[in-house]
């Protein structure tokens, strides 16, 4: 019998989500993690290299099982991108931008954010997002995180300085939503 922490398969009315294959992954996610659209508001620049890919598709699969919850994200049975808590608290996601707009990341996330309420025991989840990403704050806020504060010069990516707004989702305003 598969473990519901180590070996997830959520299936949700379009997407099927699971735990990474390096191997099997790589050229997929290669292609977003490469793609200066995708990584436009990303903590690092595009990927330039394979290696690079291939370092955080292994960081990926190297988490343990309580410190982490995330997801491929398989759409008509490719890769189309993540979803989930590389660490918790703090929710992470990137779609391939040809994906954009067809509420593909809402869909995924919304069991990824009940598990790491009612499976893990979270009691806050947070974000860090720059706040010129709008695609990413709109979709905080369809989940029902609400903007805790900002702060100026967080992050230094390729040489220039970005900002972050910072959101907060409590496990008490998720299930009063649910
Ligand atoms: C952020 C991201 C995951 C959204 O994925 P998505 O599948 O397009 O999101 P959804 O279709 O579920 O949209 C969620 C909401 O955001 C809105 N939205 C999506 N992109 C938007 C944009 N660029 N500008 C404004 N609103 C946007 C949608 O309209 C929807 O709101 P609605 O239901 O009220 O219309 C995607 O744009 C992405 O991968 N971005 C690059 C990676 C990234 O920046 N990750 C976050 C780092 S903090």
């Amino acid at each position: 019998m598969s473990c519901p922490k180590t070996d997830p398969v959520i299936c949700t009315a379009r997407l099927v989500l699971r735990r990474v294959r390096p191997e099997a992954d790589f050229a997929a996610m290669h292609a977003i993690l490469s793609n200066p659209q995708a990584m436009a508001f990303w903590s690092t620049p595009p990927h330039e290299t394979g290696a690079q890919t291939r370092d955080w598709l292994a960081a990926m699969a190297a988490t343990g099982p309580d410190e982490c919850d995330d997801f491929i994200i398989e759409y008509q049975g490719r890769a189309i991108g993540k979803a989930g808590f590389f660490r918790f608290p703090d929710v992470g996601y990137i779609i391939d931008p040809a994906m954009w707009g067809q509420g593909i990341a809402s869909e995924a996330l919304v069991p990824i954010i009940a598990r790491a309420f009612t499976l893990y025991g979270q009691a806050r989840l947070v974000a860090d997002v720059d706040p010129r990403n709008a695609g990413s704050i709109r979709l905080l806020e369809k989940l029902g995180f609400a903007e805790t504060h900002r702060a100026e010069r967080t992050w230094c990516i390729a040489g220039q300085w970005c900002d972050s707004v910072y959101f907060a989702l409590s496990r008490e305003d998720w299930q009063a939503r649910a």
